[in-house]
């Protein structure tokens, strides 16, 4: 059973979402060569506490930061640590809040500093990817087509969709039903209704689509150590398409045209 969320929980959906946004806002001022993922995760967890949220990553199944960063070859999972950031390098930021008891949880990839073409279009597909897949997210369509609308867009630049992990619904619980596959599972799933809340989280690899976990039991990496990419919005599906909660005005990706 997928949850339809009345107007007043999409309210207290969008708040834990702004808080989301605040911290990416933030931490992508910070993105520096020689700024370590842990000093990251501590400005995030600061302003989640400030805010009167909780770090929602923080416990999950034992994880043990506020944030995922995950540096160039890191898919996704990066835990923070002593591993500072290099100029051109992609760093992923993937941050969850929990705010009375809803979920908000959005994630996005900046270059540090100037970087290369291809890296540069990887960014760019996987943000157009995002928004098309929000796109997608409109009462009327099916499940599989938010996957299709991923694929086709990385494809299209041959680049790759990991398969291994994917998308979420998210209210009450950081994970609910349904999984969103950034690919097209051969199957039309449920139908998407207004009111429907999800977590839609393209991960793209510059090479191979196959990744490995390392022995931390969760810094996901590419089998090949090319870059990845990773953006996430929380959505509400709605009439036209998906309605961003974790939208930021200062900090605006999942919304290209095109
Ligand atoms: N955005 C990711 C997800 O939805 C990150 C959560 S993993 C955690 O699965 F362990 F850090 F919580
Ligand atoms: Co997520």
């Amino acid at each position: 059973m997928i949850a339809i969320r009345s107007e007043r929980e999409i309210d207290l959906l969008r708040r834990a979402n702004q808080i989301v946004a605040e911290v990416h806002v933030a931490l992508d001022a910070m993105v520096r060569p020689g700024i370590t993922t842990r000093e990251l995760d501590a400005v995030a967890e600061e302003i989640i506490l400030a805010s009167g949220g909780t770090p929602a990553f923080k416990g999950y199944r034992g994880y043990p930061a506020a944030t995922c960063v995950s540096i160039e070859e890191v898919v996704v999972h990066g835990i923070p640590g002593d591993r500072k950031v290099k100029r051109g390098e992609i760093v992923s930021i993937d941050v969850g809040v929990c705010y009375k008891g809803y979920y908000g949880d959005a994630a996005r990839s900046v270059a540090c500093g100037p970087t290369d073409k291809k890296r540069k279009r990887l960014l760019e597909t996987t943000d157009l990817a995002l928004s098309r897949a929000i796109r997608a997210a409109r009462a009327g369509n099916y499940l599989r087509d938010i996957g299709r609308a991923v694929e086709r867009t990385c494809r299209a630049e041959r680049f790759s969709v990991v398969r291994d992990f994917v998308g979420h619904g998210i209210g009450t619980e950081m994970h609910e039903e349904p999984q969103i596959a950034n690919f097209d599972t051969g199957d039309r799933g449920p139908r998407l209704r207004t009111g429907m809340v999800l977590a839609i989280e393209p991960m793209v690899n510059m090479g191979t689509e196959r990744v490995k976990v390392l022995r931390d039991r969760w810094t996901a990496v590419t089998a090949d150590g090319k870059p990845s990419a990773h953006f996430e919005h929380s959505v509400v599906v709605r009439e036209d398409g998906g309605e961003i909660l974790s939208a930021s005005d200062a900090c605006v990706w999942g919304q290209c045209d095109g």
